[in-house]
């Protein structure tokens, strides 16, 4: 793993622009793409920026179910307002979080993340080392599935809503096994929240109580920290 240091967020939000733009260069057309606090300052960045995703196909790790896109809180709705709307991608993907059927619903997002191979995967990391939504435990072959989520996200989560009995409980989620398979990844965590997970993912050992941790066996990951997340490091 390769570890940058940056000073606050927004330069994590520079430093994020230029793996975007080397990556683009590099002939990356297929985005995995995260929500969350920790990605606002490197879409700001990508949106300001002048690099052109028209021939660019997304697809997205998550969504709450339940949540459509018209809801402020659903992932797609977050995701056109802080990217699609201003930078335009040919095809943009993920999890329908109103559909009818889960089972169908999962079996159709697998056949997305099949049909398209992630060139760079964007991330965050929940508290617990949870990616996507695998919290621990999750397989590390796993695939798209619906996710009841812990009580330590919701809660970290329940910012957005205003209550936190409003949390959806469950989450479609791009699994591990997806995740793993993108050409390059780039994870970025800031603020002190982040310290023990960040700790665990880079020095601790591979496990699957920390899902993060598997990142480890990746080739090419990239992790952008600041200096509270940082803090707990080797
Ligand atoms: C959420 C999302 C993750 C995200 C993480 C951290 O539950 N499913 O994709 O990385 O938690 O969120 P934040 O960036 O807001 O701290």
């Amino acid at each position: 793993m390769k570890v940058i240091r940056v000073a606050n967020e927004n330069d994590g939000g520079k430093e994020a622009l230029k793996v975007f733009e080397a990556a683009l260069a590099n002939g990356a057309r297929t985005f995995g793409l995260a929500t969350g606090g920790t990605p606002e300052t490197t879409y700001k960045e990508l949106v300001a920026s002048d690099l052109d995703f028209s021939r660019c196909t997304s697809v997205n790790l998550d969504e709450y179910v339940g949540l459509g896109p018209d809801d402020p809180q659903s992932y797609n709705y977050y995701m056109r307002t802080r990217l699609f709307d201003a930078k335009p991608f040919k095809a943009n993907y993920l999890p329908d979080g109103l559909a009818a059927d889960p089972d169908a619903e999962v079996a159709r997002y697998n056949e997305v993340i099949a049909a398209h191979p992630v060139d760079l995967q964007l991330l965050g990391i929940g508290r617990n080392g949870h990616i996507g939504f695998n919290e621990p435990g999750s397989p590390v072959d796993g695939k798209v599935r619906k996710i009841k989520l812990t009580e330590s996200t919701i809660e970290a989560n329940a910012r957005y809503f205003d209550n936190e009995a409003d949390v959806p409980q469950y989450a479609y989620s791009m699994g591990i096994g997806q995740i793993m398979a993108a050409k390059q990844i780039l994870l970025e965590a800031f603020g002190d929240k982040k310290a023990d997970a960040i700790a665990a993912m880079v020095d601790g050992p591979v496990t699957p109580e920390v899902p993060a941790s598997i990142l480890q066996r990746h080739p090419n990951v990239t992790v952008i920290v600041d200096e509270a997340a940082a803090a707990k490091l080797k």
